[in-house]
């Protein structure tokens, strides 16, 4: 049994495998102090540390933010900078904390986007923590877009059956699944919303078709343990049914 679990009062085999998260409220949290937004989104990287630190401890195997998407690109050039420089401070501070706890970098997204420092350093911490059995993976989805992720696995597709490597007809679920970035983890099974918006803002589209949803009005910097908890013990009632009966189900 969990030490974490029994601490946080949480049943393990109800937890869900992989939790995704849309972080949002960063801007907001700064504005109601009149600071600038970058303090905000530094606030949300302490969210993001304390969260994953948890994850590790309950049992959960895969975690995943959303960090900055495709259309996040056109904010203004400023918090664009600042957002950068976070991910490279947070990468730089926390490769150590992530090796040290087992837990796997990975990144969804258009990498070649990144400036090649970032790139650089991002490909160092998931080739450095993928080497000793990890026991959790974080995924930050980076410069991420569900419509391009869908759309660069059609063109993956469209491809091979141009190069008669498949035909049409062998084109599945199966295999549209492993032509996205997300290829090698299992489908979100709880997704969190924070700062009361109740949008999917292009996020996992084709992988959230089963998931559970919470929504919460809590701002991300202000999301602590105690939240996602309660957000975990919310996700353990529910019965999932996968477009089966409840009876069926409870067979
Ligand atoms: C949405 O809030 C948040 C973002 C676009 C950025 C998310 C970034 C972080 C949580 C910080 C750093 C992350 C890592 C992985 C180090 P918003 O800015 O849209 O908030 P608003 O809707 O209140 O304006």
């Amino acid at each position: 049994m969990n030490e974490y679990c029994i601490k946080y009062g949480l049943a393990e085999e109800r937890l869900p495998q992989h939790v995704a998260i849309i972080m949002d409220g960063n801007g907001r949290w700064a504005k109601k102090r009149l600071w600038n937004r970058l303090v905000g989104h530094r606030a949300g990287a302490d969210a993001v540390d304390t969260i994953t630190t948890l994850c590790r401890e309950i049992g959960i195997k895969y975690l995943t933010l959303y960090a900055f998407s495709t259309e996040n690109w056109n904010r203004p050039e400023s918090e664009v900078t600042g957002l950068m420089e976070l991910f490279k401070e947070f990468l730089v501070a926390k490769k150590h904390l992530l090796i040290e706890k087992n837990i796997r970098l990975n990144i969804i997204g258009e990498k070649n986007k990144f400036s090649p420092e970032l790139l650089k350093l991002m490909n160092d911490t998931i080739a450095e923590t993928e080497k000793y059995d990890p026991q959790m993976t974080l995924t930050l989805a980076l410069s991420y877009g569900s419509r391009q992720e869908i759309t660069q696995a059609v063109r993956k597709i469209a491809q091979k059956v141009a190069a008669h490597e498949i035909t049409p007809e062998s084109i599945d679920e199966k295999l549209i699944s492993e032509s996205l970035y997300t290829f090698n983890m299992p489908d979100p099974d709880l997704v969190i919303r924070t700062s009361g918006e109740y949008r999917i803002s292009n996020y996992l589209l084709w992988q959230i078709a089963y998931s559970e949803f919470y929504f919460t009005d809590t701002l991300w910097p202000d999301f602590k343990k105690d939240e996602f908890i309660k957000a975990v013990k919310d996700y353990a009632g529910r019965e999932r049914r996968f477009g089966k009966t409840g009876d069926q189900v409870k067979k």
